[in-house]
């Protein structure tokens, strides 16, 4: 019996090591210690880590990229990002959209991420990043699970026409509904344009992601809206809130309330560290506070949490390189999440908790599990967040479609070892598990 890939004495994020992990046909068949059979290729993974891909649950693929169009934020706010965003979107043209999109799609499979839920703006009339995500969609389908969110950015009714370019986008084919609550004129126009919202994907059968609370205003309560009109609505488990800044400065009597709500409506709640770090607390003098939602408290509670890029070198956020490592990284340290339990649980906040929010089919490392998987230079997903591990090997449909030389540094300083691996350095009071002797 000959496989189409074997993997060789893998170590799983469950801590599993030794594994081997046989691919026929765009499938894991065996998940397995020792498999004796032939492949037509074989990968010595030497107990390092092999990983189901990164995903990201929360992105803007039309704004990637275009840091510096027409001009930089000087302020760092949401407020001054949206407004920039607002003077490029008149000349965007769906050549240049894709163009970008395209070249983000490379760096996210050079590091791993095969699956993405980008939100597109839809309050530009000509729907252009719409007409270009989807072209996106259907060139990066071979390798990237692309989903789209209709976002009306300027507002659901704050901006004119808004929910009708909304609509037309679903009609083009975009898969899920967005919103902007936070930024529409009024709180009672922010929860009326949940309700509005919820209610056109429920006649359309769609999944929801919100924007939601991304303020350090405490009374911005729109996710309890959101939370009462998913049950009102049946939408459980088919509806994220995404940023939820707000419940960072909310009142903790009202949080232990708002918590059961979020987890009784199955909602999945999606974290942004990198730009909440930066976007939030900007009209605190000091103390700042960090405005990251209460990840800990949420996982405590059973609710489903994510974390997402948000955004790599646009009008909100210069940095970034679509490394999710990254992402968990800045998770773990704004939440002070740094137990070892904790930091692996950061680990799935950007891997298996983003698939489960973005409802993703044959996910996993189990056989059955659609062929699709990373070798990290790392032996186990601690170190791989620790040293944003390189991505040695990224497979899809059990072929390898990117490879990156592993990551060492040649010492001149005699007297010392020659080579420096950063992956050599174990923790003195844990033992890994594995006999080889580069893990
Ligand atoms: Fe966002």
């Amino acid at each position: 019996m000959s496989f189409d890939l074997l993997v060789k004495n893998a170590s799983l994020p469950d801590g599993r090591t030794g594994i081997d992990i046989a691919c026929r046909n765009g499938a894991i068949e065996a998940v397995e210690a020792d498999i004796l059979a032939d492949a037509k290729q074989t990968i010595d993974a030497a107990g390092k880590l092999v990983s189901p891909p990164f995903v990201d649950s929360h992105f803007h693929m039309d704004a990637t990229l275009s840091l510096g169009l027409p001009r930089m934020n000087q302020s760092g706010t949401l407020l001054e990002g949206i407004a920039l965003w607002g003077e490029l979107k008149d000349v965007l043209t769906v050549e240049a959209v894709v163009e970008r999109a395209l070249k983000y799609c490379d760096l996210a499979v050079s590091q791993g991420l095969l699956a993405i839920r980008s939100h597109v703006d839809v309050c530009d009339g000509r729907l252009i990043g719409v007409e270009g995500l989807l072209e996106v969609r259907e060139r990066v389908k071979p390798y990237i699970d692309l989903q789209l969110v209709a976002f009306p950015q300027d507002g659901l009714f704050r901006s004119a026409n808004a929910e009708k370019n909304l609509l037309k986008a679903l009609d083009m084919g975009v898969d899920i509904v967005g919103g902007i609550p936070h930024f529409e004129r009024t709180m009672e126009d922010g929860a009326r344009s949940v309700r509005r919202l919820c209610e056109i994907a429920a006649e359309r059968s769609l999944m929801v992601d919100m924007h939601c609370d991304e303020t350090d205003d405490p009374l911005s309560r729109h996710i309890e809206t959101l939370a009462y009109e998913t049950l009102r609505l049946g939408l459980q488990g088919q509806v994220a809130g995404s940023h939820l800044t707000s419940m960072h400065s909310m009142d903790n009597y009202y949080v232990s309330k708002l918590l059961p709500l979020i987890a009784e409506a199955e909602i999945h709640a999606i974290a942004n560290p990198l730009i909440n770090i930066t976007l939030q607390g900007r009209h605190d003098s000091y103390p700042k506070r960090r405005g990251q939602t209460r990840v800990p408290e949420m996982r405590a509670f059973g609710i489903n949490v994510a974390f997402g890029h948000d955004c790599v070198m646009d009008p909100w956020y210069s940095m970034g390189s679509g490394d999710m490592l990254e992402v968990a990284s800045m998770g773990l340290h704004v939440a002070q999440m740094t137990s070892r339990d904790a930091i692996r649980y950061c680990y799935d906040c950007v891997t298996t908790h983003p698939a489960n929010a973005m409802g993703l089919q044959g996910y996993g490392l189990e056989k059955g599990c659609n062929a699709d998987f990373v070798l990290l230079q790392a032996c186990d997903t601690i170190e791989a967040i620790r040293l944003r591990a390189t991505r040695l090997a990224v497979v899809k449909a059990g072929r390898v479609i990117a490879k990156t030389p592993s990551r060492q540094t040649q010492l001149l300083i005699g007297g010392r070892p020659e080579i420096v691996d950063q992956a050599d350095y174990a923790p003195v009071d844990e033992m890994r598990g594995s006999s080889d002797p580069d893990c």
